[in-house]
């Protein structure tokens, strides 16, 4: 397939580099009038894979949509533009996204004029951008994480020029503030604190696909709580890939911990965050969330191994007995406090005793929740390269053993619920059963409840009667709509 001279491809080599360059902070968005209508009787559908930071880009790239006067679809079918907004971060992610763009080819066969765009983190990628170029016609835009707020200019090149665009550039990026956004829940809402990661894990792609740690000043952050707040929001999170780091790399006096304290001040009734990193985490924040009684009792905080070794060849930067230390901390100093990790297994040659080593401080820890991942090679990052000798089978059969291993704690934690009561913010009726409610605790937990005269975004006081692994069932006593 011939490469366009204007196309630009991703360079991982350029995304992986870092400078003492200043952030650029660009402040103002304006649409020309060229681009202001070109939506006008059109419809978009947004498809989100991965983390909260692409679920917060899917609300900007909406946001933009929305200005240009396009509405939103229910189904890609309808749609004049369907974009697909990936994740990189692990092989079978990405396997998903090409299995969506596939099927999309039917719908694109009976409509010509449909534009798909991939964007995302796998766009960031060399290899998969000429996959895409290569078999994937029915891609006629491509564009990175960088690239966003340029979406009006590349849409109206595909739509009205005709163009196949690829625009994705590999750099450290800026702090774009007062894009449009649409968000799409009522209740709940990303705040991104921070933009991309500088911790380089040997593992990990985000740092090329999301540039160099940017903080957004405090004012912006409180700006934007204030304004939720003020709509009727009753949770929020803060998001970052690293939220320990927030604020380092401005030159000003506060910290992840200020800042914590300072949204609390602003009296939005719950307050969670992601992720922190066991690296740098400081006595500061764990004296702020246990604090403010807005700031939910809830931590994730990724071990990735137990093994002091491994965590060395991952680059995380602490020792297993430095994170128990830091473990045991945070429960002994914030009640009640839930703490949720996630878990590799099957890095290059991870022996038997390094995953026992692994399984030991599950077994110390007792993790309320496990996100559990099998280690996939990505290109472009140190781990890649490393010789592995551990044969898929051997790693599956670890997953299972580490999966059959925390759920039997969680299911252990969950029972202590049991018989008690707990405050839930309701997402809404259950969709199987609307006489069943859905919401969240204070320690993140899954409460499903029955109850009567309730709606998304009331408060719920819930018996606990039965404790699973992954949820509990209750029953409403009380309501209070807000607090
Ligand atoms: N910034 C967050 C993590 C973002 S990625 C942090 O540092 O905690 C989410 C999780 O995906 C990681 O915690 C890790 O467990 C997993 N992950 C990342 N790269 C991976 C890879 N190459 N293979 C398997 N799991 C991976
Ligand atoms: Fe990836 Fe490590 Fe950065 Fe998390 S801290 S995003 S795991 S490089
Ligand atoms: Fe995936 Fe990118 Fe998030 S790789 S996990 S969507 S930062």
């Amino acid at each position: 397939m011939k490469i366009k001279s204007d196309w630009i491809l991703p360079d991982l080599k350029a995304a992986q580099k870092r400078t003492k360059k200043a952030v650029p902070y660009i402040n103002h968005f304006e649409l020309e009038d060229y681009v202001r209508y070109i939506g006008k009787g059109k419809k978009y559908y947004i498809s989100t894979f991965g983390c909260q930071a692409n679920q917060r880009d899917s609300e900007t790239l909406a946001g933009i949509l929305d200005a240009m006067n396009f509405e939103p679809s229910e189904s890609p079918e309808k749609a004049d533009v369907v974009l697909i907004n990936t994740c990189a971060v692990r092989q079978n992610a990405e396997e998903k996204v090409l299995g969506e763009v596939g099927n999309l080819k039917r719908v694109y066969r009976e409509n010509k004029d449909l534009v798909i765009g991939v964007c995302g983190c796998m766009a960031q990628e060399e290899k998969l951008v000429h996959t895409i170029i290569d078999k994937y016609p029915q891609v006629r835009l491509m564009f990175g994480t960088h690239n966003i707020q340029n979406l009006p200019n590349m849409l109206y090149k595909v739509m009205y020029q005709h163009e196949r665009l690829i625009q994705i550039y590999s750099k450290e990026g800026e702090v774009y503030e007062n894009l449009p956004v649409h968000r799409f829940g009522n209740n709940k809402a990303w705040v991104n604190i921070m933009y991309g990661c500088d911790k380089f894990c040997t593992y990990c792609i985000v740092p090329y696909t999301r540039g160099k740690e940017r903080s957004r000043t405090m004012d912006e952050i409180l700006k934007e709580v204030n304004e939720l707040k003020n709509d009727g929001y009753k949770e929020i999170t803060l998001l970052g890939q690293n939220v320990n780091a927030y604020g380092k790399d401005l030159s000003a006096d506060y910290d992840f911990a200020t800042l914590l304290a300072k949204v609390a001040e602003t009296e939005i009734p719950r307050i969670r965050f992601m992720t922190s990193h066991p690296w740098d985490f400081s006595d500061a924040m764990i004296d702020a969330i246990a604090k403010y009684d807005n700031i939910m009792p809830f931590v994730h905080l990724p071990m990735q191994s137990g093994d002091t070794d491994v965590l060395k060849k991952m680059g995380r930067r602490y020792t297993a007995e430095s994170y128990k230390t830091l473990f045991d901390k945070i429960k002994n100093r914030i009640p009640g406090v839930a703490i949720s990790t996630d878990i590799i297994v099957g890095f290059p040659n991870e022996t038997d005793e390094q995953f026992q080593h692994t399984l030991d401080m599950v077994n110390y820890c007792k993790f309320d929740n496990c996100f559990t991942f099998i280690y996939s090679p990505r290109e472009g990052t140190p781990a890649a390269k490393m010789e592995d000798t551990i044969p898929m089978e051997e790693k599956s059969k670890r997953l299972a053993i580490l999966n059959q291993t925390w759920n039997k704690y969680a299911l252990e934690k969950n029972k202590q619920y049991e018989g008690k009561v707990v405050k839930v913010l309701v997402d809404g009726p259950s969709k199987k059963d609307p006489s069943t409610f859905t919401g969240y605790s204070p320690e993140n937990k899954i409460i499903n409840f029955t109850g009567e005269n309730i709606k998304a975004g009331d408060f719920v006081d819930v018996y606990i009667e039965r404790a699973k692994t992954f949820s509990m069932d209750g029953k409403a006593l009380c309501y209070n709509k807000n607090k």
